[in-house]
């Protein structure tokens, strides 16, 4: 394993070469644009909050209008905050490969708002409203403190998986096919401390893949991981398309 601030030049050249490569982010990837992370020790989203009061499908069944005021004040946070570099540079990304697959545990859109195309929302979508009963997606009466199904009559609740909820079918499927399959895996901005999206890297090594981590503290799994980056995705990642960039406008030029 290496662990470095610099972009090692071995990375560089395996990225080149890739055919695919698969990237799971976590909340760390929106932290520089001020949206809090879930287990930073101070700022912290769970820091504050118990997530069984707030995450769980019993809470929603306890307390329906306090689980929607929670989750408006976080799509009023993410409204506010802009895509930083570190979302814009994994957009660009996805033109410097071949293939790129992007699964995120992010439910902030904040990469569709960098650009990124096709993301895999592991964890669902902050700004989805959908049937308790039956999970159908419904646009929300805003108006009402806790909105209504138009179909059935019972609760709308926010689309995000909650503790002891299921990934959505697709999601799980396309994430799991896409970490196999991949070359390389980078895992970004995230505790590693959540299953199954944790699992991804495992799954991706077992098949072969190279294993990155970027985060500015390397997390428990780093140490079976090949290259952990310490440092801030904002900052890392711009870098890390610059190397390959200049990479392969060097390696362009050689082959004219
Ligand atoms: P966590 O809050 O568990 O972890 C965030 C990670 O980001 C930590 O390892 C930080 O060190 C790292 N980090 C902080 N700032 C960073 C930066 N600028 N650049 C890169 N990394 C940085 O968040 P997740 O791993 O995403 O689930 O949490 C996983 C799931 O737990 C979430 O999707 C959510 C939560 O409960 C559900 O809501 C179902």
């Amino acid at each position: 394993m290496t662990t470095s601030c610099d972009i090692p030049e071995a990375l560089c050249q395996i990225l080149r070469d890739a055919r695919h490569v698969c990237i799971l982010t976590g909340a760390g990837v929106s932290a520089e644009s001020g949206v809090p992370t879930f287990r930073d020790a101070q700022d912290g989203l769970w820091a504050q909050y118990a997530p069984q009061d707030l995450a769980t499908p019993d809470a929603f069944l306890i307390n329906p209008a306090l689980i929607w005021r929670w989750y408006r004040w976080r799509r009023e946070l993410v409204n506010s905050a802009m895509p930083n570099s570190g979302h814009y540079a994994i957009a660009s990304l996805s033109e410097l490969v071949p293939q790129l697959t992007l699964v995120t545990q992010n439910v902030d859109n904040l990469h569709q708002r960098a650009g990124s195309r096709n993301v895999i929302e592991f964890h669902g979508n902050l700004f989805n409203d959908r049937c308790f009963a039956d999970g159908s997606l419904h646009i929300a009466d805003e108006s009402l403190d806790v909105p209504v199904c138009p179909d059935c009559g019972g609760n709308l609740r926010p689309g995000v998986v909650w503790f002891g909820e299921a990934i959505p079918e697709s999601a799980l499927h396309e994430s799991c096919s896409a970490a196999a399959d991949c070359d390389v895996f980078l895992s970004i901005g995230t505790s590693s401390q959540v299953y199954p999206a944790a699992g991804l890297a495992n799954l991706a090594k077992n098949n072969g893949a190279i294993v990155v981590e970027i985060n500015p503290e390397p997390t428990m799994l780093a140490a079976d991981f090949d290259f952990a980056i310490a440092g801030k995705s904002g900052v890392v990642l711009p870098e890390l398309l610059e190397s390959l960039a200049v990479k392969r406008s060097g390696q362009d030029r050689s082959e004219k």
